[in-house]
């Protein structure tokens, strides 16, 4: 894994901008894979930034995103579409922007037909991924087996209470969601990952040991041939 360490949460943001430029700079109609969660959020900016300025120009480009909270709403301001809309939809015109249907009422169908427009886009070409503090990637959770397909996956206590902070007025935050699996995320020709802040210091070492630990999906990327993390200082405190 090439690894990159930035001071601030700013540079880090910046960095993975140039990262983004340079594919959409080789290759205007790429394929995008996108996450959500706070860490993306500077590189969201920096990307509305630059495009405003006329310096990178989304319109031939096509994303996926990574995962959606299932059941939920689009409107509801915690869904991921809401999130996308916000942070880049609004500001950044893609040619096509695919994200999960959390309102679903066939979530097989909606993964299995995920995965074949995946597939018919010609896969992934840059997948941009945010890590939880147990090491999740996307929604796939600390397990025993990984999902290759894209899935319907209950959510563990500790991704639950990480994310409450995002749910206010009483509002239960959801149990289960939608997420690629591990198939898609690996088909992707080079992987982005970003990690932010003191409270991943403890699985970005876990990371960078060098191990496959079993409980901890972040790991398997270790076996992808393309990946770049870029950490800023608190996140790679412990390396
Ligand atoms: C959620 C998302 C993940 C994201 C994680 C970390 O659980 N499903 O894709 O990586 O949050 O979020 P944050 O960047 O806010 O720490």
């Amino acid at each position: 894994m090439n690894r990159i360490i930035c001071d601030e949460y700013e540079d880090l943001s910046r960095s993975a901008a140039d990262i983004v430029a340079d594919q959409i700079g080789k290759k205007p109609d790429s394929v995008l894979g996108l996450a959500t969660g706070s860490t993306p959020i500077g590189l969201y900016e920096e990307l509305v930034r630059r495009c405003d300025a006329g310096k990178i120009d989304f319109s031939k480009a096509r994303s996926f995103n990574l995962d959606e909270y299932y059941p939920i709403m689009k409107n509801n301001p915690q869904s991921y579409n809401y999130f996308m809309h916000e942070h880049l939809f609004s500001k950044v015109s893609f040619s096509s922007a695919r994200i999960l249907d959390g309102e679903t009422d066939d979530p097989l169908g909606e993964c299995a037909k995920y995965d074949e427009e995946i597939k018919a886009a010609g896969g992934i070409d840059l997948q941009l991924l945010g890590i939880g503090v147990n090491g999740h990637i996307g929604f796939n959770e600390p397990a025993e087996s990984y999902s290759m397909p894209t899935y319907h996956v209950k959510l563990s206590g500790s991704t639950i209470s990480a994310n409450s902070r995002f749910f206010t007025d009483g509002e239960k935050p959801p149990t289960s969601a939608l997420t690629m699996g591990f198939g898609a995320i690996f088909g992707s020709k080079s992987i982005l990952l970003l990690i932010s802040g003191a409270s991943k210091a403890q699985i970005a070492k876990k990371l960078f040991e060098g191990k496959i630990h079993t409980g901890i999906p972040a790991c398997l990327l270790l076996l992808h041939p393309n990946v770049t993390v870029i950490l800023d200082r608190a996140a790679a405190a412990e390396l």
